[in-house]
């Protein structure tokens, strides 16, 4: 894998707007072709986000969310439109650029965790600085400080495969943070965890994002997972159908401690058998 020099300067354009529009989307369509047929994922969407914001994002299946969320980050150009991020015009940026602006920008969190397998839960999250070309001792220290963040200093040598799904998601939110980025984008970041494990990681980021005021933006199909949020909108064909604040915000670690603990496997294992002779 090569890597990308500490400080590569990157050319970039300031543009007038408020300091605290951290997101800029104006009028941006994103059309994919495929052979003959033109699919508009993103049809003249235009949408602000204010740094330190916790937004969700949701809709039906195929109305854009993940289009947008890639727009957002960096890893795909809009086909029509300006994106700002950070005042910065990156819509009409080049590949090696835009990389740049996403490294040192951005982090990103996948429904799947995107861990690399056979690799350290500490090494996953050195990574992000191996390509900032970071040097091998602040790596670690920057790494080791990110796991903490997410409560798993204990699990820094452990594989993948030797974490649980909850564990594995705090590693990739771990390695999303390292770079010290603006805004952490996550897509179904809880889809594939139980609802304890889920409120979990909302947790962790409803704490980054009041302690470290940073900018958050989920996807989720969950109703009871954008709660979480300050701010819902739901996209429809590729447009913003709603922008609403949540009325009601729900607050994770209080929702945390209302939960009843689920008994450890061998607690559970006594009760059934206690259970079932009680009952004979
Ligand atoms: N790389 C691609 N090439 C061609 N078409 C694509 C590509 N990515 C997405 N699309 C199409 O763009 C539309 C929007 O897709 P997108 O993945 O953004 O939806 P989504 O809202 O994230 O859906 P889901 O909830 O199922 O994840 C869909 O019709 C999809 O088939
Ligand atoms: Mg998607």
């Amino acid at each position: 894998m090569q890597r990308r020099p500490r400080d590569s300067a990157c050319l970039v354009e300031i543009v007038e707007g408020s300091s605290d529009d951290v997101i800029r989307i104006d009028r941006v369509s994103k059309i994919y072709q495929t052979g003959d047929i033109l699919v508009h994922a993103l049809r003249g969407l235009t949408l602000t986000i204010r740094r330190g914001e916790f937004v969700a994002i949701m809709g039906p299946s195929g109305s854009g969310k993940s289009t947008l969320m890639n727009v957002i980050g960096c890893l795909d150009r809009p086909t029509k439109g300006k994106y700002f991020l950070e005042g910065v015009d990156v819509s009409t940026m080049g590949k090696s650029e835009l990389a740049d602006v996403r490294n040192k920008r951005v982090g990103f969190v996948f429904q799947s965790f995107n861990l690399v397998s056979r690799t350290s839960a500490l090494e996953n999250v050195e990574l992000p600085l191996l390509y900032a070309g970071v040097s091998g001792s602040e790596r670690k220290r920057r790494a080791k400080e990110a796991l903490a963040i997410v409560g798993l200093s204990d699990r820094e040598r452990n594989m993948p495969n030797q974490l649980s799904g909850g564990q594995q998601q705090r590693v990739a939110l771990a390695r999303a943070l390292v770079n010290n980025p603006s805004i952490v984008l996550a897509d179904e970041p809880t889809g594939a965890l139980d609802t304890r494990t889920s409120v979990e990681v909302m947790e962790i980021f409803q704490r980054l994002n009041r302690e470290r005021k940073l900018t958050v933006i989920i996807v989720t199909h969950e109703a009871d997972i954008s709660l979480y949020a300050e701010r819902v909108i739901l996209v429809r064909d590729g447009r913003i159908a709603s922008d609403a604040p949540v009325g009601n915000r729900w607050n994770a670690a209080e929702v945390l401690r209302n939960m009843p603990e689920i008994p450890a496997e061998s607690e559970d294992l006594e009760e059934l058998e206690g259970r079932s002779i009680s009952k004979e």
